[in-house]
């Protein structure tokens, strides 16, 4: 059953798209299809790290809320190439993704996912944490692997700072590829992510925080991920990019949660 609070639907523009001029333009597109007042869902655009000042000001009428695609978590200093949570705060960014599988295909650790967890935490950021299996084996080994790094991410969170966390399952052999995990898959997963958190933080703050789901998610497989899957909301790469199919996607998330509701 999900809980009360609103969904969450987040565009990963990744390195996308190719200059400022066309981050505006899908930006608008985006704003100028987004319905005004939704009820149950939020909605989040991570556009690369140049185009969030600039998108800010065309945020007009305040339907999107902007994130870093990641932190480096040192404050200030000799860190050529990255960027700092109090900075990505200061050009308006309210979430941040860490642990991104493609940032941890590049070598970034679970400890330093771990810190730059605590970082935006530190900047009142909402981190979005990803957590995935390279590939999926008839034995299982899988929710090992997403065990681990779940155990890792988490393990130094305090109560107030559950609230601020949010986790993306996103099975890495799903993501970009047009092979989305089945919503049966996803469910078992989330299950079992709650079942890790409630062990490492107790099952009131596990059950408080929200699960997404991100690999290949696009407007025909979106309302059975909800239903079945039974995700609190998306981490959305290649369809975030086509701002009509994004604002369905986040169209559909809000009929299905205003549809919950009324049965409570
Ligand atoms: P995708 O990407 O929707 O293009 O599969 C998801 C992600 O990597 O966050």
């Amino acid at each position: 059953m999900h809980q009360h609070f609103p969904l969450l639907i987040v565009g990963n523009w990744k390195m996308n798209p190719a200059t400022v001029t066309q981050a505006r333009k899908l930006f608008q597109a985006i704003v100028e299809r987004m319905p005004l007042h939704l009820q149950r869902v939020l909605t989040v655009i991570a556009p690369p790290f140049p185009f969030l000042a600039d998108l800010r000001s065309l945020n007009t009428k305040d339907t999107l809320s902007l994130a870093a695609q990641g932190v480096y978590f040192e404050a200030l200093g000799a860190h050529t190439g990255e960027v700092s949570a109090t900075m990505v705060k200061s050009v308006s960014a309210k979430y941040v993704i860490i642990g991104h599988s493609e940032q941890r295909a590049k070598g970034l650790s679970d400890e330093e996912v771990a810190k730059d967890i605590q970082a935006a935490l530190a900047q009142g950021l909402t981190a979005i944490v990803c957590v995935g299996e390279l590939m999926r084996d008839a034995g299982g080994n899988y929710f090992g692997v997403v065990e681990g790094q779940l155990r890792a991410a988490v393990a130094g969170l305090t109560a107030k700072d559950t609230a601020r966390v949010v986790i993306a399952y996103e099975p890495v052999w799903a993501i970009g590829t047009g092979n989305t995990a089945t919503a049966a898959e996803v469910h078992e997963m989330k299950l079992f992510i709650q079942k890790v958190l409630a062990d490492v933080l107790g099952r009131e703050r596990a059950t408080a925080m929200r699960i997404v789901y991100g690999g290949s998610t696009n407007k025909k497989n979106a309302k059975e991920l909800l239903e079945v899957g039974l995700v609190d909301g998306f981490l959305i790469g290649g369809a975030s990019l086509r701002a009509a199919e994004f604002v369905t996607i986040v169209r559909i998330a809000e009929t299905y949660a205003k549809g919950i509701a009324k049965t409570r």
